[in-house]
């Protein structure tokens, strides 16, 4: 596509055939040669036989956030303004005057050649400034807001989280404030991090819209499926790493206790959760439901099951211990490697599954049960 662009010489309005003009109706991918005579932008003057060839580089859009623009240096002030007008707010943070006369003239040109005219010496920051006033409003008001709810929107936050030690499982009610305060972590920190990553990746797999139903069918057979193949395995796989090796690493004896005690609790919890809980949230889902059931109210099972993902998040970190992090030694067999290895993904495993009961489906139920019950 043919992206060259023109700029009005009496007030810096540029004509971008890529985008055409939304504003005055004229369509993206028009020519500007294809533009009628009688084409005018705002209160300018300027007839359009007056503009001239713009050389300044495209605006990149970003595909992540919906098509706003992301900024370089290589665009020009008026392009920025153009497209963004609150631009002119980061400019005048960083000392530079836009509507000053000596800018006008420079103006349509890339900001990285205007920088000796503005006085501007760091004008990276001033990139790094407009990018991030574009992204989602994620300010110091987002450390209000809960770990779980965070995840729960952007499931890709969650890698954020990690990288602080931030727990959004079973911690998932806390908000972001306390837990960067109970964990010694900068809140503005994180949440620069947050932006960073809802900028480069999508979101992914929020559940926002999902049902109660289709939330219960995927995490019988994503997270419940998992466990069931994966507990005896590993189950397995401790006892004979603690038979073979425990003599010189009884850590590993401790371990092979420790998760035969977790893997008996995660077989009764899911079977209640299959037997009792679920099919009572399939059903609020049908709106089959209006009176309370024999448990009472739905938040009871779930105080229930949420103590039991409470321990496992503990059982679960003091495997982490356990094993170094997840660390085999050097001369570790094969099995006690797998073992590590398989350990590592139930712990991730575990943890998304606990979030996605503990913050959306949980939450919604109780919703659900009070709209119909008040029905
Ligand atoms: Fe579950
Ligand atoms: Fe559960």
């Amino acid at each position: 596509m043919n992206t060259q662009k023109h700029v009005c010489p009496l007030c810096d309005y540029i004509y971008d055939q890529t985008r055409g003009d939304p504003v005055y109706g004229i369509a993206p991918g028009t020519s500007f040669d294809s533009l009628p005579e009688a084409f005018r932008h705002g209160d300018c003057t300027a007839t359009i036989d007056m503009f001239e060839t713009c050389t300044c580089a495209s605006l990149a859009f970003d595909e992540v956030t919906g098509g706003a623009p992301r900024f370089s240096q290589k665009d020009s002030i008026q392009e920025i303004f153009d497209r963004y007008p609150a631009a002119i707010d980061v400019f005048k943070m960083h000392g530079v005057d836009v509507e000053d006369g000596c800018l006008f003239s420079v103006r349509h040109l890339p900001i990285e050649e205007c920088t000796e005219l503005c006085g501007v010496e760091d004008l990276d920051k001033i990139v790094n400034d407009l990018n991030a006033s574009l992204l989602p409003d994620l300010s110091v008001q987002s450390g209000k807001r809960s770990l779980g709810e965070l995840v729960a929107e952007n499931a890709n936050r969650a890698k954020v989280f990690d990288e602080y030690d931030l727990d959004y499982c079973c911690g998932g009610k806390v908000s972001l404030e306390e837990a960067c305060c109970k964990n010694g972590v900068d809140l503005e920190a994180v949440l620069l991090r947050l932006q960073e990553c809802d900028r480069l990746e999508p979101t992914e797999n929020s559940f926002d819209n999902a049902s109660l139903t289709d939330l219960v069918d995927n995490i019988e057979s994503t997270h419940h499926k998992y466990l069931k193949d994966e507990l005896p395995r590993l189950e397995k796989l401790a006892d004979k790493v603690a038979r073979v090796h425990g003599a010189r690493a009884p850590q590993m004896v401790e371990l092979a206790y420790l998760f035969r005690n977790l893997k008996e609790e995660l077989v009764q919890h899911t079977l209640k959760e299959e037997m009792v809980l679920f099919p009572y949230i399939r059903r609020l889902d049908s709106e089959a439901i209006t009176r309370p059931a024999q448990f009472g109210a739905v938040v009871n099972p779930i105080r229930c099951m949420e103590a039991e993902h409470d321990d496992a998040g503990k059982a679960l970190v003091k495997i982490r211990q356990l094993t170094d992090d997840y660390r085999a030694p050097g001369d570790a067999c094969g099995s006690w490697l797998a073992l590590v290895a398989g350990l590592e993904s139930l712990d991730k495993d575990l943890r998304t599954h606990i979030h996605k009961e503990n913050s959306i489906l949980f939450p919604k139920a109780v919703s659900v049960e009070e709209r119909l019950i008040l029905v």
